[in-house]
């Protein structure tokens, strides 16, 4: 790293909005020297020149790439110089809400590639580093879709139970070995999630959140920074969490007076 410092090292991939975003602040506030990944550069910058505006001694680097690039392995490895302490493996995208018969192929593949390749490409990547050093913290984005598959949403549901499958499996790994694999599960957050899987359709976007409070951005970081604050010896396995309106991934109660 160009700036080789005693600080803690957060590696966010997905850090340009929504819950990567809110955990790049969380983190800041707690002086932790941030690496950020997404495609979007611009937005990668406001979220830089907001943090810093908050927090001016916050070290920031910023990668824009694809999670799917094989270049950015070595992007990472030269940023941190094989230094990473948290990992936010929050990068995701839900494409589509068709059902099979008559979803696209090409938007399974961005999902499945996105979603599981390059999720477990992070964690290969740095959690040898993690073990070198003798400390790390992995949380990865799961969903409720990742416990419940639902109607239109088959590939999403499947990957994202691929992730909860893989981070069991790294939880056994790891147990006992200083490096603590945690998941968390959120049902609805309003972040710019439902755009996306609507292809900019902002109508259908707003839809999914009438008549309810979703859960923010923030109030996954908060979770995820309890999951981090905890001492050493504890690991919190995973959180499931929903709004209060909000009982499964098809159980939405809304317009209550
Ligand atoms: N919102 C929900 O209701 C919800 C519920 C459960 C789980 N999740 C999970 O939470 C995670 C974050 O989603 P979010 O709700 O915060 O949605 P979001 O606001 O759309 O954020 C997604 C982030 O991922 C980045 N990203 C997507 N594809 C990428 C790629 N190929 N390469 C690099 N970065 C990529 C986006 O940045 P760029 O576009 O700039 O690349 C953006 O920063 C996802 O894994 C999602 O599945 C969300």
């Amino acid at each position: 790293m160009n700036s080789v410092n005693n600080k803690k090292i957060a590696l966010i991939t997905g850090a340009s909005s929504g819950i990567g975003k809110a955990m790049a602040f969380s983190l800041a506030a707690q002086s932790v020297t941030l690496i950020l990944v997404a495609r979007r550069l611009e937005r990668l910058q406001e979220v830089q020149n907001e943090i810093s505006e908050k927090y001016p001694l916050t070290e920031i680097f910023l990668i824009s790439s694809d999670v799917n690039d094989p270049e950015l392995a070595a992007k990472i490895e030269n940023i941190s110089n094989k230094k990473i302490d948290i990992l936010i493996n929050n990068a995701g995208l839900a494409l589509g809400k068709d059902f099979v018969e008559k979803s696209h192929f090409s938007d399974w593949e961005l999902m499945i590639s996105t979603n599981i390749s390059a999720n477990f490409r992070m964690v290969h990547l740095v959690l040898p580093w993690m073990l070198h050093h003798g400390q790390g913290d992995i949380i990865n984005l799961c969903s409720v879709a990742g416990h419940h598959s639902y109607q239109g949403g088959a590939v999403y549901c499947a990957t994202k139970h691929a992730v909860h499958a893989f981070t069991q499996a790294l939880r056994e790994e790891t147990c006992g070995r200083n490096v603590r694999v945690m998941q968390i599960s959120p049902g609805m957050v309003e972040t710019e999630f439902s755009l996306t899987r609507f292809k900019g359709d902002k109508t259908s976007s707003d839809n999914v959140y009438s008549g309810m409070t979703p859960l923010s951005g923030e109030d996954i970081a908060r979770m995820m920074q309890f999951m981090l604050d905890q001492p050493r010896h504890v690991v919190i396995d995973e959180i499931i969490t929903m709004p209060m309106a909000q009982g499964s991934p098809t159980t939405v109660v809304r317009n209550l007076k």
